[in-house]
């Protein structure tokens, strides 16, 4: 197996992170177990979940003399291609279940009552919104059609027409903003306030919390699968994680945390260069805006304003920070699509390489390998969290298309 070349820029070790201590108080007060552990019971209540493939890459491993490689593959997740769908649709029925309480004054409202949907008028009368450069979105997008109410979708203008079209398909109206990530989020902010619309954003800021940390609460359904499935109580040594906002490894770091207690693996965060706002804040020691100049391939990760919630728990777990270009991109994506990393083909996305790519590139330098202790005993866990969320740049970029990878039917 031929791997690309794959370099780190920018690596900074994170000194404030806390070695070998089970989870500190501050973090259970950001995103609480209980709440991780309600989102698991109404998400696993869904018609059609199911647990999504937890991939061991023995030839990756092999080749980069590590004890194992496991990849949680999110492609598959509920039909939306990320693990963005566990996200975006749960704080939507959180959202409105909230709203239906406060409406009729009845207390007794269950979650289950909004997935039922027994109150079709009054729910088919409110609207959530949010910014996206599309699996968010589309998660909302999702969750407002699955529950009934209506959604409007923000996106940027460097957001594909097919992500634009893959909202639509949900029902969203979506509304193009100039600019690039951070100026939709802004824009739905302001929009949503006229309108008294509901804001389901992913990422979270002062004087909005509450939401983000449901969607967080929901990403950690992949975190408890992944654990759940790795063989005789396997404890990862090292989990590379990618960064956007934040939302997503500030998640998995917690629920690493509630899990493993003092055990917890040496988590390191994988950002864009151009969009490293994780990696700033880190050697700030408190969050930095990015101004975006140039967009990265990896356009979920192509955010340059951290989430609070993400950040309070990173800055606790999150040992190392570290940020790659987009070269290896393209090679990463047609590597994991012939197979290589192990007998599996796989189908990732732009965004879902950047933690494999963080790994290659430690591996690569013997100096970081060294600081984040990366040897033949290491295990690995990597979070493969989008697949083809945009079938034709899939083909554009790797020369294949979904079905050649994957063939119908082949997938049970
Ligand atoms: C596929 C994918 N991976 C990772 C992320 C990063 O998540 P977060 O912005 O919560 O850090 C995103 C965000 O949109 C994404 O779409």
């Amino acid at each position: 197996m031929n791997l690309p070349d794959v370099s780190i820029g920018l690596a900074h070790h994170n000194r404030a992170a806390l070695v070998g201590q089970s989870c500190p108080d501050k973090v259970r007060q950001v995103l609480e177990p209980d709440r991780c552990i309600d989102a698991r019971e109404t998400i696993s209540q869904w018609a059609d979940y199911e647990p999504t493939a937890l991939h061991r890459f023995d030839d990756l491993a092999a080749k980069l003399e590590l004890d194992s490689v496991y990849y949680k593959d999110e492609s598959t997740r509920f039909g939306l291609g990320s693990f963005k769908a566990l996200g975006g649709a749960y704080a939507v029925q959180r959202v409105l279940h909230q709203a239906l309480k406060t409406q009729l004054g009845d207390a007794a409202i269950s979650l289950d009552d909004i997935n039922q949907q027994r109150y079709p008028d009054l729910v088919d009368n409110m609207t959530v919104v949010t910014a996206t450069d599309g699996n968010h979105g589309r998660s909302v997008a999702w969750g407002a059609q699955r529950f009934g109410c209506q959604c409007v979708i923000y996106m940027h203008e460097n957001v594909s027409p097919a992500r634009q079209q893959a909202v639509e398909a949900y029902g969203a109206r979506v509304e193009r903003v100039a600019g690039n990530y951070d100026d939709s989020v802004h824009q739905a902010d302001h929009d949503a306030h006229q309108n008294a619309w509901q804001i389901v954003s992913d990422t979270s800021y002062p004087g909005y919390m509450e939401i983000p940390c449901d969607v967080m609460a929901g990403y950690t359904v992949m975190t408890t699968e992944a654990m759940d499935q790795l063989p005789n109580n396997l404890i990862p040594t090292h989990v590379f994680i990618q960064g956007g906002c934040g939302g997503l490894a500030g998640a998995v770091c917690a629920d690493l945390w509630f899990r493993y207690g003092a055990d917890m693996p040496h988590l390191v965060v994988v950002e864009p260069q151009p969009a490293a706002c994780l990696y700033q804040s880190a050697l700030a020691g408190n969050p930095q805006v990015v101004h975006i100049v140039d967009e990265s391939l990896m356009a979920g990760l192509s955010c340059g304003e951290v989430s609070l919630l993400g950040w309070d728990i990173l800055k606790a777990g999150a040992r190392h920070f570290l940020t790659i270009s987009d070269a290896p991109v393209v090679p990463l994506m047609q590597l994991m699509a012939s197979g290589a990393g192990g007998k599996t083909p796989v189908v990732a996305g732009e965004s879902a390489i950047a933690g494999l790519a963080g790994l290659i590139g430690t591996v690569n330098n013997p100096q970081l390998a060294r600081e984040i202790g990366l040897d033949t005993k290491s295990r690995i866990l990597l979070f493969g969290t989008e697949g083809a969320t945009d079938p034709a740049l899939y083909r554009e970029l790797t020369g294949t298309r979904v079905e050649e990878v994957i063939p119908p039917g082949s997938q049970s």
